[in-house]
């Protein structure tokens, strides 16, 4: 029973996927919470009240007043009620309208009058998500703090195929319980992410670069901000979305810009976890102008990198915890041991091109945390979020090394 004696508002709007939200609300329930419905009136155009309060034991709320007996439903008292709002499906206009403050029926004003944090899992056709206005109001729905659920890629209802269709109640329901299960563990600790790689220029059009997703990095982030940590993400070039509101996301290209962010925010944080694929070396020299095709062999000289890890492992002040990763292609362990040494970390995550679905562009990584102690521990191929929160339970609760 994850979710017992939560108290969750389940607001549903106009959208096919409407008829998704019964099994949500019976998954929520089968997890031990209330769930109170709040319909729009295009809602019930998809799935009727009668259904879902079949499902949940209350009645749904729709109108203002109940017409028969004019009985007001209170979205203030909702809002005090519940700890979470949940908006599965929102359609576009309702996005439109709870960026807007357009409190033209009962699902807006619970939504404006809501205490508990509100989560949102959009649902329309791929044109009208990728539409400007769509993406603005997200936009600005995330940075009123609400958590957007993104929509999943596929078939969609109009037989069109793209982005849009509403995440699955199973996804839905991880989500609300991993919001439950883990919020506040990491309450307001200040954790520097680096992610993804860096492009080194070698004249306005060409780089040097590495296969690095970021995916694994913004696992992270999204893990620790689930649990209360406010993060600052340092990122290279990637093309991933946090959805977060308390990650502060600072995007750089290049490995020098890397290093300037990273080593201008270290003083003041708790921990940094260097998930980032920087490059070590850069053109001496950039081209200022396209290299042209030639007869000739053209050699590029290499000069360094500063190494953002060792250069914060001699920051570090007592209290503040280091975690690197190493990507190793032979003599894993001894390598990654020397570098935890070298760069004065304190843990090191050892992951290896050697095993099939890990590393680079995947979803999915298996990987092995290795401690000053010298003491190692090996976890299977798992999803990158569930090897997030792998590594944020080993690095900051196991006992070897409690967080202060
Ligand atoms: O030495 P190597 O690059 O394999 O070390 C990997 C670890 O060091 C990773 O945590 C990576 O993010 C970090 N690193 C860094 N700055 C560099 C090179 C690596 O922070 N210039």
């Amino acid at each position: 029973m994850t979710l017992k004696d939560k108290h969750i508002v389940l607001g549903i709007t106009g959208s096919i996927a409407a008829y998704k939200a019964a099994s949500l609300a019976r998954l929520l329930i089968k997890a031990g919470a209330e769930v109170q419905i709040v319909i729009t009136p295009s809602g019930k155009e998809f799935i009727t009240p009668v259904t879902l309060s079949a499902l949940t034991g209350k009645p749904v709320v729709s109108e203002f007043f109940t017409a028969n007996d004019g009985t007001w439903h209170s979205h203030v008292d909702l809002g005090q009620w519940a700890d979470l709002m949940l908006i599965a499906p929102a359609t576009a206009a309702t996005l439109g309208k709870m960026a807007n403050g357009i409190a033209d029926n009962m699902l807006i004003t619970t939504y404006l009058s809501m205490k508990a944090p509100v989560m949102i899992a959009p649902a329309m056709d791929l044109d009208m998500f990728a539409h400007p206005s769509t993406t603005r109001n997200i936009e600005m729905l995330r940075s009123y703090g609400n958590i957007i659920i993104e929509p999943a890629a596929g078939e969609l209802a109009s037989h069109l195929i793209g982005k849009g269709r509403m995440e699955e109640p199973e996804k839905i329901l991880e989500v609300v319980e991993a919001f439950f299960a883990k919020k506040e563990t990491l309450d307001k600790k200040k954790i520097l992410i680096t992610a993804g790689p860096t492009y080194e220029k070698i004249d306005p059009v060409r780089f040097i670069g590495n296969y690095s997703s970021g995916k694994m990095g913004f696992a992270l982030a999204e893990e620790c901000a689930g649990r209360g940590a406010e993060v600052t993400l340092v990122a290279g070039p990637v093309a991933l979305k946090v959805n977060h509101p308390n990650i502060k996301r600072i995007d750089v290209e290049s490995a020098e810009q890397m290093y300037n962010a990273s080593v201008g925010v270290f003083g003041d944080m708790d921990a940094a976890i260097l998930c980032a694929a920087v490059a070590d070396f850069r053109p001496a020299e950039q081209y200022t102008q396209k290299v042209k095709r030639g007869e000739d062999d053209l050699t590029i000289a290499l000069t360094p990198n500063k190494d953002i890890a060792a250069s914060l492992g001699k920051m570090k002040k007592g209290g503040q915890m280091l975690v690197g990763f190493a990507l190793e292609t032979n003599d894993e362990e001894a390598n990654a041991l020397r570098k935890m040494e070298k760069k004065n970390l304190d843990y090191i995550v050892l992951n290896s091109l050697n095993d099939a679905g890990a590393g680079f562009q995947h979803d999915t990584n298996k990987i092995s945390i290795l401690n000053r102690n010298g003491e190692r521990k090996d976890f299977p191929l798992k999803s990158k979020k569930e090897v997030a929160s792998d590594i944020i339970e080993e690095v900051f609760f196991s006992l070897l090394r409690p967080f202060k």
